[in-house]
């Protein structure tokens, strides 16, 4: 595979869709104009790669992503800073991150300096795709399916990597608001030797019945204790969870069944660079229920790349109600975001080396 050999093929200019317009943008559910594909096999291992005009893909019915799920996938952002430079934030972090997923799915790894390569590349095609209004940005959204028409239950020898491209408005349309959580105490998302670290299509779809219950309670999303005890926190939706408990922050530790978020990374450098005390360890529902209780439950906030911060105003727990900081946006919650957005945006000084020009 060389990078010489990626093929261009551009949509032909009177074919170009139509560009949003406002910052009202649905999540995911507009494409750009082009997606890029790559395949694998055994004699070529991952080859073909291609920028081709975005298009539906045919699968043989009996391809072995549709029967036992080995799919993995990744999400970052591109955005459009004031003096119109694109920028990717750690998007390295994401592909290291895509070979750790696949290699749990039994997934071949794909080279990441190359497809870096051509990722860059696409977004090049592609930034005009990048909306400007406040809170907006260009999902990019890697991902890998088994192709091997197979009902066999066992690892496909073939395999497609594609990238597809979405403009995304802010993820909560009213602008950044705490919400109110389930603390899920039936349903589990995930076990410690299962697949929780892995960005997989599984973990995702095998919350919608607690989400489901949530919402039903009124609740925006689910909390997710440990599969065995019941006891342990350990993500909030599709989130990664903070919590500011008496002047320290804590999140809990990744124990194999935790995504090892990369919003989560960059905050928990930021925090340390703050001199802010900030620990990863296990942490109970009880515990955080004492804490409440005492008054020392400050704040708490989901981390992740669709919302970048999510604060969390209340807790559902067994029929206890937790208000958390009078369910408005902690100063910590809002100065992290600000300090996260402001670099993605290039309206901060990114002294990290976290952003990537396109
Ligand atoms: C994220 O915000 O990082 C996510 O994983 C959400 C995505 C699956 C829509």
């Amino acid at each position: 595979m060389s990078y010489e050999s990626l093929v261009i093929e551009e949509r032909s200019t009177n074919k170009k869709k139509q560009k949003p317009e406002t910052k009202e943008i649905p999540f995911g559910r507009k494409f750009t104009d082009h997606m890029f594909t790559m395949d694998y096999d055994e004699v070529k291992g991952w080859h073909d790669p291609k920028i081709v005009p975005y298009q539906p893909i045919n699968l043989d019915p009996a391809a072995m992503i549709f029967h036992y799920g080995q799919t993995v996938f990744e999400g970052l952002k591109a955005y459009r800073t004031d003096d119109e430079r694109v920028l990717l934030f750690r998007p390295d972090r994401n592909l290291a991150r895509l070979n750790k997923s696949s290699e749990r799915l039994s997934i071949p790894a794909l080279d990441e300096d190359k497809v870096m390569d051509y990722l860059l590349e696409l977004v090049r095609l592609e930034r005009d795709w990048v909306p400007s209004f406040e809170g907006t940005s260009l999902y990019i959204r890697p991902f890998i399916i088994s192709t091997e028409p197979n009902l066999a239950v066992a690892p496909s020898k073939s395999y497609t990597f594609m990238v597809i491209l979405s403009p995304v408005g802010p993820y909560f349309s009213g602008g950044i608001h705490p919400v109110q959580i389930n603390v899920e105490d039936q349903f589990t998302r995930a076990v410690k030797g299962g697949t929780g670290m892995a960005k997989t299509a599984g973990n995702y779809s095998s919350g919608y019945q607690a989400q489901a219950k949530a919402s039903e309670t009124g609740n925006a999303d689910v909390l997710w204790l440990d599969g065995v005890e019941k006891k342990y926190i350990e993500e909030v939706g599709s989130m990664n969870i903070f919590f500011k408990i008496d002047g320290e922050v804590v999140t809990p530790a990744l124990n194999g069944s935790i995504l090892k978020g990369i919003t989560r990374t960059s905050i928990l450098e930021v925090l340390n660079d703050w001199n802010v005390p900030v620990t990863e360890r296990k942490i109970s529902i009880d515990e955080l229920a004492e804490a409440y209780d005492a008054g020392k439950l400050e704040e708490a906030f989901g981390t992740g790349t669709a919302a970048v911060i999510s604060p969390v105003g209340e807790l559902n727990w067994k029929g206890k109600k937790m208000e958390i900081n009078n369910r408005e946006i902690g100063p910590l919650s809002q100065e992290l975001y600000d300090t996260i957005t402001g670099i993605q945006r290039g309206r901060r000084e990114d002294t990290y080396g976290w952003t990537v020009e396109v």
